[in-house]
């Protein structure tokens, strides 16, 4: 299993442009379930999440062309569909079940493996679920599969999300461009990426209109139109490499991402110190080593602060003048960083969801042990800044979601490198 070993402290200076966006990639790709003709899908990550999706409708019957230069892929029908989602692709992903919605949509039925917990909850799918079944979907649950079908077609339905949810917002958008009629779905989440999935849709032919701030309604069509499209910058590597320059006193220049999308973060990084000027697709921003602390962090919906930028913005408090806490309110379980940066010499306590973080922290290297994605990255992060050498295990985590990390850090400055020893 590769780790990364770090020597720090370094500085951030330079210029890194962000990849593809991964959570805009995911329901984009399962979207092309939908399509009879072509669909070409460009500025894809090279991340191991994608490669599984791909991996997902492989065995779904799509054809896949890959071109790995052009970071793109060409997605076409075979005779043979498959509608079984097998456990061993939906368990490492539990971007898994937006299969479900267009595979009922576009075929039918479907059997779909649940996507099962993972570190940082339960992650159930029940509101997908409930609102499939608005839409004349009938189903049961046997032996960790959802078995579900639908006579004749989906058809659109009024449909209120009980909580925000992105993975049943999106969904229920996919599964919705086919049905009968027209569907409104109310309490939308309204993250970009969703945006960038219905702009996809939208050009393919979809008939989908956001009538309110969490409103959109869409109206059935038969059929999509071969497309090619652009998919958005990864706005939580953007965040993370935002983060990493404030950390180190750096100065940055981030390409590749509207930064219009994330100025909730901006605003709390000029708070804590760092001087942001933004441009159009690009951000430059420089550190400070007077870091100033922030009370009352909450992690919640867009566009507010975002759960998966938590674990980056718990390092760069860990350094800054006094106290800081953070609240998580998404997830039930997204501290398992917090152990891990002890070890480095943070000084943290939990109370159920909030997170007390002291200041003027001098990390110090030490050997650790990624959990999930962004935990690992802020690992990642505690590390550039920590005196002396570190070394990060399981850092597949980081794979799954971050392209080419070691190579964009170590052309900013990290000395960094990976080993499987
Ligand atoms: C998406 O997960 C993202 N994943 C997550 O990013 C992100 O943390 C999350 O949204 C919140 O922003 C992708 O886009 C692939 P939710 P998702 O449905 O769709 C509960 C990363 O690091 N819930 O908005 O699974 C759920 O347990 C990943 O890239 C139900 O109870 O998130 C959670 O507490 C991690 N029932 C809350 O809602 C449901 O049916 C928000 O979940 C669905 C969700």
């Amino acid at each position: 299993m590769d780790k990364f070993i770090i020597s720090g402290p370094c500085k951030i200076k330079g210029q890194v442009i962000v990849s593809g966006s991964k959570n805009a990639s995911l329901p984009i790709l399962a979207s092309s379930i939908l399509f009879d003709k072509p669909v070409e899908i460009k500025n894809l990550p090279d991340v191991k999440d994608i490669d599984t999706m791909l991996n997902l409708l492989r065995s779904l019957g799509l054809n896949i062309k890959k071109n790995k230069k052009k970071k793109s892929v060409i997605i076409t029908k075979s005779k043979k569909i498959n509608t079984i989602a097998s456990y061993s692709l939906v368990k490492t992903m539990r971007a898994g079940i937006l299969v479900l919605g267009p595979m009922l949509a576009k075929y039918k039925k479907a059997i779909t493996s649940l996507p099962g917990g993972c570190l940082i909850g339960a992650r159930p799918v029940n509101y997908h679920l409930k609102s499939l079944k608005k839409l004349g979907m009938k189903y049961y649950i046997k032996k960790g599969y959802i078995y579900a079908n639908v006579k004749n077609n989906l058809t659109g339905a009024e449909i209120k999300f009980p909580k925000i949810s992105v993975g049943a917002t999106e969904n229920l958008i996919i599964a919705s461009c086919l049905a009968v009629g027209r569907t409104i779905l109310k309490n939308c989440a309204i993250e970009p990426e969703i945006k960038d999935l219905t702009n996809f849709l939208t050009k393919a032919g979809a008939k989908i209109k956001w009538t309110g701030k969490r409103r959109v309604q869409i109206d059935g069509v038969k059929s999509l139109n071969e497309i090619s499209y652009n998919v958005m910058g990864d706005r939580i590597e953007c965040g993370t490499f935002c983060v990493a320059a404030t950390l180190t006193a750096g100065d940055l220049n981030i390409k590749g991402f509207n930064p219009k999308l994330i100025r909730t973060e901006l605003n709390m990084l000029r708070k804590i110190g760092a001087r942001i000027i933004t441009k159009k697709n690009q951000i430059f921003i420089k550190g400070t080593k007077n870091l100033k602390n922030l009370k009352n962090v909450i992690t919640k919906e867009y566009p507010a602060f975002p759960t998966d930028l938590q674990a980056q913005f718990m390092v760069l408090l860990c350094k800054a003048n006094g106290r800081s806490s953070i609240k998580e309110n998404i997830f039930e379980n997204r501290f398992m960083h917090v152990a891990e940066l002890r070890r480095l010499g943070a000084k943290i306590t939990i109370k159920k969801n909030i997170a007390i973080i002291e200041g003027k922290t001098k990390f110090e290297g030490a050997e650790l042990m990624s959990s999930d994605l962004r935990a690992s990255v802020a690992l990642v992060l505690a590390a550039i800044v920590a005196k002396g050498k570190s070394k990060i295990n399981r850092i597949y985590h980081l794979d799954r979601g971050y392209e080419q990390l070691e190579n964009k850090l170590k052309k900013i400055g990290v000395k960094i490198k990976r080993t499987s020893k």
